[in-house]
């Protein structure tokens, strides 16, 4: 059996840390808008878990997770082959997303 090239790739380019391998481990796995809030409800949880409840950290930290769930995640359900390479990291400030 072992890993096919597709698989192997993006496991190569995660080890290092690049923005599309992640965005493609989570993508190819169709529409899952309840799971999604699901998670977004345990990081708020996690947060409070760890007494990162200051704020605005706190809603900067959700803030941040709420938006990555939502779109960089969530934008190529169909397959993960479909996510471009080279995509940036994004920048969150304690103003939102950077360009
Ligand atoms: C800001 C948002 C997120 C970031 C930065 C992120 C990052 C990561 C990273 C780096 C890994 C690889 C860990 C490893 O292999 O050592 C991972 C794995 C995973 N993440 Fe996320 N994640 C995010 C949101 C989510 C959400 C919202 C879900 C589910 C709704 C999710 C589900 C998973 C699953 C199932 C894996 C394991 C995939 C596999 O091994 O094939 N992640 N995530």
């Amino acid at each position: 059996m072992g890993w096919g090239a597709g698989q192997s790739r993006r496991r190569v380019a995660l080890h290092y840390g690049d923005e599309t391998a992640v965005v493609r481990i989570h993508s190819g796995n169709g529409p899952h808008a309840e799971m999604d809030q699901r998670a977004i409800t345990c990081f708020d949880q996690a947060l409070e878990d760890v007494a990162l409840t200051d704020e605005p950290l706190r809603q900067v930290l959700h803030d941040y997770f709420a938006w990555a769930t939502t779109t960089t995640m969530s934008a190529y359900h169909h397959s993960a082959d479909d996510v471009p390479e080279g995509l940036n990291i994004p920048r969150w400030s304690w103003d939102g997303l950077q360009d």
